[in-house]
């Protein structure tokens, strides 16, 4: 019997990599695609010696082609963090639009499901807590976080322009902070910064008060959560997530009990437009995919503690990739 074939949009990122070896584990045949902007080969190297994988190189905010039967895309190329979209500002607005739009009309050519990564951050600042999906968010276009909550918004109006008007089967998950293996530690976001400046003896650096809020949602789960969306006939857009909820000071006094370190925290100012409070509704995940997390932020942090220790120690002190602005 041959294999369903599914194309994985950054595949060589932190998620994408996730989801590659699921649809590997599920018995798929996986095209990976990535330019690497902010992905790691390293992530999927391991994947690399089986002949139900495949990488494509390439940009997919350029015309995509990809020879064959396709039955599923997963777009999740993007630049994801504030650390990376801040400075790629315009290939952040160029893969959530260009780059959605090729992967749709790719879908439609061939027939396939898509499902689309998009984000909490479409809810922006929200004035609405727990955040669910009839909210429609508080997101400032011109703000420095615009490029990245407005390229997710527009991808999710055309997703459903696609699946309107064109009869494609759309999925759109809302997907709110994720963590695990595989992230990288200088990636800017608070839980790789916390544990990458334990592991350095460095003190901890808290934005604001620290009384701003987040939840954090273990890989596993969230790879779960999408693979369910994906087998599910549901095109609403559904958010997947932990409810459970922390203040980023507790949080950093967690990181310090975890890790052991005798540093302390310290404060600096809060970045522009950053978001004072955010928690995933997860009612709906719940009644149509039967989903909600297993992993405890305890066991969680625990395991992606483990994986950042076990880096070569330089990898510990590197600094974020510089990009060439276009
Ligand atoms: N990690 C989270 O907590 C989180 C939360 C919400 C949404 N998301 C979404 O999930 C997706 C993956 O995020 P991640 O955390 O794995 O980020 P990541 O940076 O680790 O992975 C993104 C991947 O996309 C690739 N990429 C970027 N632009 C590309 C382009 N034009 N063509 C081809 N490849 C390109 C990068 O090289 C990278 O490998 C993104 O769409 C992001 O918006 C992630």
């Amino acid at each position: 019997m041959s294999r369903k074939r599914v194309l994985i949009t950054g595949a060589a990122g932190f998620l994408g990599s996730h989801l590659c070896d699921r649809f590997i584990k599920e018995g798929f045949h996986v095209i990976g695609m990535d330019n690497l902007i902010t992905g790691d080969l390293r992530n999927i190297e391991h994947l690399f010696k089986l002949e139900q994988f495949e990488f494509y190189h390439h940009d997919v905010s350029k015309f995509i082609h990809v020879p064959g039967e396709l039955h599923y895309v997963l777009h999740f190329a993007s630049p994801a963090s504030p650390i990376d979209y801040l400075k790629i500002p315009i290939q952040t607005l160029k893969v959530g639009s260009l780059g959605t739009h090729n992967c749709l009309g790719l879908a439609k050519a061939k027939g396939a499901r898509i499902l689309v990564a998009s984000t909490s951050e479409i809810y922006g600042d929200p004035l609405v807590h727990p955040q669910n999906e009839e909210y429609w968010g508080n997101v400032n276009p011109v703000g420095p976080r615009g490029v990245y909550d407005e390229a997710k918004r527009f991808q999710e109006a055309m997703t459903m322009a696609y699946h309107t008007f064109h009869g494609v089967e759309t999925r759109i998950v809302r997907i709110f902070n994720t963590y695990g293996p595989r992230m990288r530690l200088n990636d800017g976001r608070a839980l790789p910064a916390f544990i990458g400046q334990a592991l350095r003896g460095e003190d901890l650096t808290v934005f604001g008060d620290g009384s701003q809020t987040r939840s954090f949602c273990f890989v596993d789960d969230l790879i779960e959560g999408i693979y369910r969306l994906l087998m599910s006939d549901c095109h609403q857009p559904v958010n997947v997530g932990n409810p459970d909820e922390i203040s980023l000071k507790e949080f950093a006094e967690e990181i310090i009990a975890l890790t052991g370190t005798t540093q302390k925290i310290v404060h600096k100012p809060l970045p522009v437009d950053d978001p004072k409070q955010r928690q995933p509704d997860i009612t709906r995940a719940k009644e149509i995919l039967g989903w909600s997390p297993k992993v405890s932020r305890k066991e969680g942090l625990k395991v992606t503690y483990e994986y950042f220790k076990s880096l070569p120690k330089e990898e510990w002190f590197k600094q974020p990739k510089e990009f060439v602005a276009k």
